[in-house]
């Protein structure tokens, strides 16, 4: 099954790749285990197209290795397409993200860019957020506030807030802004779009893992080969 889902990641970014980049763009690229397979394709593609690559702190060694131009958003502040893996997307191409601790930066990447194009294999693929994803949304927060934001999330929209700890050290999980995360686990939510619109006014948040009405398209590779 750990394969077939490697192969289908492969399959997504592949095809995403392939009918998405063209010669001398901007490319922003994500994080994740998924995205590796399309700079490896990026890569591959090199000679005939010369892509130009925008991309995240974490995914500079990535684009590095593979010998692709690496860049920023003062350099492009508009991006010709990016691209990025999600933990869930739903029927509206409305998108959970941050799974691997990182969201805020790829929001920006994203937000700045002409198209954005998702990729994933079969297991993100949802009518409905939290079918799949059961870790709940991923909200970015500036450490002093973690207390409050988590009381007044729970006390507004329901479910249970839980600050996320590091794995293999004591303390939480610091993101690459010096950030704490708050995993939510919702229950029963009707708009996205208001929930998240609501979610980052409150003070001391700094982004949500909610990618709401940005993604343009999503390719997923599924079990039987196909994308
Ligand atoms: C990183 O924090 C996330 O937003 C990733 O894009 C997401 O977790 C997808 O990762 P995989 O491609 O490893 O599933």
């Amino acid at each position: 099954a750990a394969n077939m889902a490697e192969e289908a990641k492969k399959l997504a970014a592949y095809s995403a790749v392939d009918n998405n980049v063209q010669n001398n763009q901007a490319v922003g690229v994500g994080s994740g285990s998924t995205i590796v397979y399309a700079v490896d394709r990026l890569a591959q593609l090199l000679g005939e197209l010369k892509p130009m690559l925008s991309l995240l702190p974490q995914a500079r060694q990535l684009i590095l290795q593979h010998g692709l131009a690496l860049s920023d958003l003062e350099r492009h502040p508009e991006l010709d397409v990016a691209i990025d893996g999600a933990d869930e997307v739903d029927a509206q191409l409305t998108l959970i993200k941050g799974g691997g601790g990182c969201l805020t930066q790829e929001k920006i990447i994203a937000g700045n860019s002409k198209c954005f194009v998702v990729i994933a294999d079969y297991r993100k693929d949802s009518s409905v957020l939290g079918e799949q994803w059961k870790k709940g949304v991923p909200i970015e927060v500036i450490p002093m506030a973690y207390v409050p934001v988590s009381r007044v999330i729970a006390k507004r929209f329901g479910g249970e807030v839980n600050l996320r700890m590091a794995v293999s050290k004591a303390g939480p999980v610091v993101t690459d802004n010096s950030n704490f995360i708050l995993d939510w686990k919702f229950e029963d939510v009707q708009n996205w779009s208001e929930v998240n619109t609501a979610i980052k006014m409150i003070p001391g948040v700094v982004e949500t893992g909610l990618f709401v009405n940005m993604a343009e398209r999503a390719y997923f590779g599924m079990e039987d080969g196909s994308v």
